[in-house]
């Protein structure tokens, strides 16, 4: 088998810069890289850095070596498409199917998963004309990664950031790996919580727990991967913002909770991978708390937190949504997974065992996915985006 063959479409914006980082990755990690740039592409950055960075040939016109047919060519041979970055015109073409140039006669020929990475000024990026532009191209199958936050062009900052080379690449490695056109959360919206919760004492202490947030981020970027809007509602993780994710940033379980019930109304689905704390401090310290010499400390008084797992499963924010939870466990694993599973009343319910090789913070995980119909799905250890992708498996089963 030849190396994948990959299509970088770059439209001209000023993260232009960005692509070839882009570019470096992929051909780097063993793919046959063809880039198309637009006319203005060019302005960002010359024909001579992209062809000596990809080794193929570089035009923006269909009119150079045209006994090649590469208006068709390069499209029908690709097995991914990503443009990278996508601007407002560029989406709006490849929404109407107008073909006036290279990139866009190679969008309307590829029959492969195609990307689409924009990044544009916050207004154009907002504007209704652009918004439904990518939903058309999403409806279509392509996946469109949100674009960050941060800071643009001159002084402004907003939402239109193109995401980080790295994340982009690991979409497209994703997308790759899959090998579907048709990318089967496309249209849905996700919520994945993650991470763990902070309960404050004063201003410098809390009672916290050591989720990593890693398994969370994993689902984020594997539904993205698969064509889903996502919110990721991220409790103290410390973890770069995963490409094509909107991220909510929390500290405590009653500011997750928010976060949830404000997301959830809209969403196919709510993946609740966070470790919630069960318990906060009944009363906060505005001030530092002191030790008394010669006196014993005063015992910290919990108060429960709200379940929030619980509460959406029991009443859920919107009708046929699919609602899944994470127990992790030390003893009778499945036993106690199934008291859980009925206990939340949630759809799917994710069991590790928690133990001395399956630590929190590490890269693999191992797991159980049993579900409200009595089934039982487990996942071998392994990476926990191969875990990610089973929890995306079953929840796309049971949406479509
Ligand atoms: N969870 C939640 N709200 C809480 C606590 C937990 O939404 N206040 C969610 C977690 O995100 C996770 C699931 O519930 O998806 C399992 O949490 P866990 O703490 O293991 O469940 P408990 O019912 O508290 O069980 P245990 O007594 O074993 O702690």
């Amino acid at each position: 088998m030849g190396k994948p063959k990959v299509v970088l479409g770059v439209s001209g914006g000023i993260a232009a810069y960005k692509a070839c980082e882009l570019l470096r990755r992929l051909t780097e990690s063993g793919h046959d890289v063809r880039v198309v740039p637009t006319a203005s592409a060019l302005h960002f950055v010359g024909a001579a850095t992209w062809s000596a960075l990809s080794g193929n040939p570089v035009s923006t016109e269909v009119w150079d070596d045209v006994h090649e047919v590469p208006h068709v060519r390069i499209g029908q041979h690709a097995d991914l498409v990503v443009v990278a970055p996508a601007t407002a015109d560029t989406l709006a073409k490849a929404a109407h199917g107008l073909a006036d140039d290279l990139l866009t006669n190679t969008l309307l020929t590829a029959r492969c998963p195609v990307v689409f990475a924009p990044a544009m000024h916050t207004e154009m990026w907002e504007h209704p004309a652009t918004q439904e532009n990518v939903a058309t191209l999403r409806r279509r199958g392509a996946v469109v990664v949100e674009p960050a936050v941060g800071r643009l062009t001159g002084v402004d900052t907003g939402k239109g950031r193109l995401p980080e080379p790295a994340e982009i690449f690991e979409v497209c490695r994703r997308v790759l790996a899959r090998g579907v056109t048709e990318p089967d959360l496309a249209g849905r919206h996700v919520v994945v919580s993650a991470g763990g919760t902070r309960e404050p004492l004063d201003p410098v202490r809390f009672l916290g727990n050591r989720s990593s947030g890693k398994q969370g981020y994993a689902l984020a970027r594997t539904a993205a991967a698969r064509g889903a809007r996502v919110t990721l509602i991220a409790a103290n993780t410390g973890l770069p913002d995963p490409a094509g994710v909107d991220v909510v940033q929390v500290g405590t379980a009653v500011q997750l909770r928010e976060a949830v019930l404000k997301a959830a109304p809209d969403a196919d689905a709510v993946v609740m991978a966070a470790a919630v704390a069960d318990f906060r401090p009944a009363a906060y310290a505005a001030g530092k708390i002191k030790k008394k010499d010669g006196q014993d400390p005063d015992p910290i008084v919990l108060v429960r937190n709200p379940d929030i797992l619980a509460e959406i499963s029991a009443d859920r924010p919107r009708s046929g949504q699919v609602i899944v939870g994470f127990a992790a466990e030390t003893d009778d694993v499945l036993a106690n997974g199934r008291k859980k599973l009925e206990r939340k009343g949630c759809d799917l319910l994710v069991v590790n065992e928690v133990g001395e090789r399956k630590t929190f913070g590490s890269e693999e995980n191992e797991a159980v996915v049993l579900g409200a119909d009595g089934s039982e799905t487990p996942v071998p250890y392994g990476p926990k985006e191969a875990l990610a992708e089973t929890v995306w498996d079953l929840v796309a089963l049971r949406l479509n």
